[in-house]
């Protein structure tokens, strides 16, 4: 059993959760998930690692509450535990060798971004962070971006915190007065991400990008989280989660990423309503 040790609220729909799991703790890089399972009869789910503390060890996870899975997880509290937590999994985010990196985060995906930005930032990267929220009320994880980064630039969709307009609009705008980046490390949702893409490749800058799919096993069996990448069938959890932005087929995985909506609304409402 994997004890919850801390958990706190973001936003009203984003909340962060310290598990105690040394084993997990001990080997855990940014960039590589978590498959857990609330109870015996819960759902599989993958959450990023979003921080770590190897003397702890602990390893923090941060939620959205999307549906009956995530609300379920959401009801437990500090002292309660997970029966299962299995990782780390997935390739850890290549960080060697970068000088100055642009990460751009988009809503929770400043919860994958983050452990990324901290760890670039201990190397002595140059790490510029640009974060997008709807509005201010969905803001998470401010000062931990501002502590990791040389340059902390927020957008939102309504002007309500930062500046009113997309993370694109603030990465055109940064690489147009001349910053020169390694690398873009977008971490989001699908079109931020494509959008993100499409508009380094015009610039030519190499960009990875974080996906994350429909996984069930988590270790390349199923089949569940595939993608196409350059034209090849890829498994996010063992061949990723990060691929080249440029190869990554966005729009086929927008479409798997909608096909079990249905049955996703089904199981909240049986189970939530
Ligand atoms: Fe099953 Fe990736 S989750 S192959």
């Amino acid at each position: 059993m994997f004890k919850i040790v801390k958990k706190k609220e973001l936003n009203p729909t984003v909340t962060l959760m310290e598990i105690e799991a040394p084993l997990v703790a001990k080997k855990a890089e940014p960039g590589q998930f978590i498959i857990l399972r609330a109870d015996a009869a819960g759902e599989r789910i993958p959450l990023t690692i979003a921080d770590f503390d190897r003397d702890k060890g602990t390893v923090t996870i941060i939620y959205q509450i999307v549906g009956a899975t995530t609300k379920h997880l959401n009801s437990l509290n500090v002292g309660d535990s997970l029966t299962d937590f299995v990782g780390p999994l997935g390739q850890a985010t290549h960080t060697e060798g970068l000088k100055k990196v642009a990460v751009v985060g988009g809503g929770v995906g400043c919860a994958i971004a983050y452990p990324v930005t901290k760890k670039l930032h201990n190397l002595g990267c140059e790490v510029h962070a640009i974060v997008g929220f709807r509005s201010k009320d969905l803001l998470i994880l401010e000062d931990e971006f501002r502590a990791a980064s040389n340059k902390l630039v927020i957008m939102s969709d309504d002007g309500s915190v930062g500046e009113k307009g997309l993370v694109t609009d603030a990465l055109k705008k940064l690489i147009d007065s001349g910053e020169q980046y390694d690398e873009v490390i977008a971490i989001g949702p699908l079109v931020m991400m494509k959008f993100v893409a499409k508009l380094t490749k015009e610039y030519g800058i190499k960009t990875v990008v974080s996906m994350n799919p429909i996984m069930i096993d988590g270790t390349g069996m199923c089949g569940g989280c595939r993608l196409s990448v350059g034209g090849e069938m890829k498994f996010a959890c063992v061949d990723g989660p990060d691929f080249d932005g440029h190869l990554v087929d966005f729009d086929e995985a927008m479409e798997r990423a909608s096909m079990y909506k249905d049955f996703e609304k089904h199981a909240y409402d049986a189970e939530c309503n």
